[in-house]
């Protein structure tokens, strides 16, 4: 099946490498287009550039904004009117970087960004807050992991965003959990309890169960 990943940076690169080498199709956009292109040679098979974001949807049932919490919205108001009836994977962590490299939280404690994604979607956007969980190193590295697949949380407010979803997770080599709708999503966030987690399916129930 065709997802397209609009952003190829760290993750979204990890992303495409893993999807790719699971069978999906991937069409790739990021903002020049240099590092989607060097990405899709590096994979070398089943991936297209996509001209722009917007052609990044074309025939795909899901995208996965790999993007800085910082462009999100920019990127969803560009794409907004094709965004009907796709599947939106957000990876994005609440924070900003600044000239000298320092990280901080751009939203209040409490709020997370999948709530506030959530608002900036237009209707029929099926929105679920994957990938997002684990470093772009730590989530190559521990995927395929045998003989006990390691986890991947998600959240959904969506079912059939969630039946996608797990598809790509286990595409991409790990096995999906889902944690409960997108108010839960602050817990895959940096800070929350599922936040850098490498767990197997039976200690992700454990932990899903006692709350
Ligand atoms: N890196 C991690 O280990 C990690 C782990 C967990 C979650 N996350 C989350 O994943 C998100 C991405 O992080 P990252 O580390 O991959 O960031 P990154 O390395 O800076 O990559 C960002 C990508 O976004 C692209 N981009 C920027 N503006 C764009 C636009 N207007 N249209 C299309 N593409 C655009 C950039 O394109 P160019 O390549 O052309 O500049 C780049 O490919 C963040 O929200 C972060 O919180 C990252």
């Amino acid at each position: 099946m065709t997802s397209g990943i609009i952003g190829t940076g760290a993750l979204g690169s990890a992303i495409a490498r893993q999807l790719a080498s699971g069978g999906e199709i991937l069409r790739l956009s990021s903002a020049d287009t240099k590092s989607a292109r060097e990405l899709a040679s590096q994979i070398g098979r089943a991936v297209v550039v996509a001209a722009d974001n917007r052609d990044a949807l074309e025939g795909a049932e899901a995208v996965v904004l790999a993007l800085r919490f910082t462009v999100l919205k920019s990127v969803i108001d560009e794409i907004g009117d094709s965004l009907a009836g796709k599947v939106v994977v957000v990876p994005s962590n609440p924070l900003s970087t600044d000239a000298h490299g320092k990280v901080s939280r751009v939203l209040p404690d409490g709020q997370s960004s999948g709530e506030i994604v959530a608002g900036w979607l237009p209707p029929g956007a099926r929105l679920a807050m994957a990938f997002g969980t684990l470093s772009a190193d730590v989530f190559e590295s521990s995927s395929n992991r045998w003989p006990e697949p390691a986890v991947l949380f998600y959240a959904t407010d969506d079912d059939h965003a969630g039946e996608e979803v797990e598809r790509l997770i286990r595409v991409a080599g790990f096995e999906p959990a889902r944690i409960g709708g997108i108010e839960q999503s602050g817990r895959l966030e940096v800070g929350g309890d599922l936040h850098d987690l490498i767990v197997g399916p039976a200690a992700a129930r454990s932990l899903l169960s006692r709350r």
